[in-house]
């Protein structure tokens, strides 16, 4: 997909789009791992920020990515995922690099983000650099990845 024609837009927990946007994250993120959205995943989510990409010839919700503030000068990205028939076409970057320019403009001088491993590459060529020794986080093996914006 052409990067001029895609639009991020923030979205409430309580929004449509949201539930769209969780449902992804169900499919693509949780059930390959044998997991649901647990009571504290969505308590965790009505502080954060929500983040949907929608495919412009026809509105259809293609990737979604949250955000969270750790501290005045550090953000964490969470929870990024496309849809699997729209993987490739540059949206998860696309809503990478919108996530560090809102952390940016936020005054963050930092985005923190633990990698599944088999992402790592992929945050590699955004130019995150993995950060101490590799660690279990919903039974797979992470790493903590950081980016100095
Ligand atoms: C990982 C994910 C978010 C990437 O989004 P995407 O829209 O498919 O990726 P993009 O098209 O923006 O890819 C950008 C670049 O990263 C590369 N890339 C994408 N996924 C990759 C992966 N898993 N490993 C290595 N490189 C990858 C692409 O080839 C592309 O490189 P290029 O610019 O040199 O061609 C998406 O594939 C996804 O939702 N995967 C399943 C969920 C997941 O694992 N989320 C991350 C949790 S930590």
């Amino acid at each position: 997909m052409v990067e001029s024609n895609m639009i991020i837009e923030e979205v409430t927990p309580q929004s449509g789009d949201y539930k769209i946007a969780k449902d992804i994250r169900e499919r693509v993120l949780r059930k390959p791992l044998g997991l649901t959205f647990t009571e504290q995943d969505m308590a965790e989510d009505q502080a954060d920020i929500h983040f949907i990409m929608k495919d412009p010839a026809n509105g259809v919700v293609a990737g979604t990515v949250v955000m969270k503030p750790l501290s005045d000068s550090n953000w964490r990205l969470r929870q990024l995922a496309v849809e699997p028939k729209y993987q490739g076409q540059n949206i998860g970057g696309f809503l990478t690099r919108h996530c560090e320019g809102f952390a940016r403009q936020k005054g963050a001088q930092k985005v923190i983000l633990h990698s599944r491993l088999n992402v790592v590459k992929f945050y590699q060529n955004m130019g995150y650099v993995s950060v101490g020794e590799e660690f279990y986080e919903v039974g797979i093996p992470h790493f903590r990845m950081e980016k100095v914006l």
